[in-house]
């Protein structure tokens, strides 16, 4: 059995939470991170057949009946997780009654997973059943793309125009847009189906006063998203208050999205 610390999905793990901490994303204990882990691989680590504990998860994820995730822990800081994995992550498998999450490794200190793994493991069913490759699902509190919620109409059209036409990448980046909650009481399976139902058309999805869902294969692909997004906030946010002398038109969108071939939302655009 190989050392579970040289595991690339703990590397992974360590590294993108570390840096998403010193972006002033993550806060105390804010954010989450779930990632599907492939068996053959977890086995290389762990042995399969031996349960630490099991957690009741209080929805049914049948979709997900023995697939494994490493998961954040609910209450933890992504400070800390890069010099303690061990107590501030663990890998779950779901059991096969869909609601039970069998403890493989992790959670040293007694701990659980993140109280939104509603949002989490619905929101893998529902990325899955568009694209059978999506492994990542990211939570965090980036700073301008939450004041942009304090400030912009959370209306998903005119929220994807306004940061499309922030900078020329958005459109090319984030074509399929950004999905947008309400305010909701978070931790919920209620926010929980409602974050999944917006992640059947999005990869991004914004949750009013509170922050950022993204979706991806990888997590360069999913921290891409996000940190993306968050740029074109801070293009808002620095100049929403000032005369505007030049913008990206529509024309303009069209024109990217015709040069990068994008599938893009064209009833974004007017
Ligand atoms: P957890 O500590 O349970 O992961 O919650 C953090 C958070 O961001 C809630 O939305
Ligand atoms: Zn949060």
């Amino acid at each position: 059995m190989k050392n579970i610390f040289d595991a690339p999905f703990i590397r992974e793990m360590r590294a993108v939470t570390a840096n998403m901490y010193r972006l002033g994303w993550d806060e105390r204990n804010g954010g989450n991170i779930s990632y599907m882990l492939d068996e053959n691989e977890v086995a290389e680590y762990l042995d399969l057949n031996s349960v630490i504990r099991t957690i009741p998860t209080g929805f049914d994820a049948k979709e997900l009946i023995g697939k494994i995730f490493i998961v954040t822990g609910t209450g933890k800081y992504f400070k800390n997780i890069d010099s303690d994995p061990e107590n501030n992550l663990g890998i779950i498998r779901i059991a096969g009654d869909g609601t039970t999450a069998e403890l493989l490794w992790g959670y040293s200190d007694g701990g659980r997973f993140t109280s939104e793994l509603p949002a989490h493991l619905m929101s893998h069913i529902s990325r899955l059943s568009v694209n059978p490759e999506n492994r990542i699902i990211m939570h965090c509190h980036p700073d301008n793309t939450l004041a942009m919620t304090q400030v912009h109409e959370m209306d998903e059209r005119k929220l994807t125009r306004t940061l499309w036409k922030q900078m020329t990448e958005s459109i090319v980046v984030f074509p399929d847009g950004i999905g947008v909650l309400p305010w909701m009481v978070c931790g919920t399976n209620e926010i929980g189906k409602a974050t999944a139902e917006k992640m059947k058309k999005y990869r991004l999805v914004v949750w009013t006063l509170h922050g950022i869902y993204g979706a991806g294969k990888d997590m360069d692909e999913t921290f891409g998203l996000i940190e993306t997004v968050e740029k074109a906030a801070i293009q808002y946010m620095l100049t929403a208050h000032l005369p505007k002398v030049n913008t990206i038109t529509d024309d303009n969108l069209r024109a990217l999205a015709k040069a990068f071939n994008l599938d893009y939302r064209k009833d974004f655009l007017d």
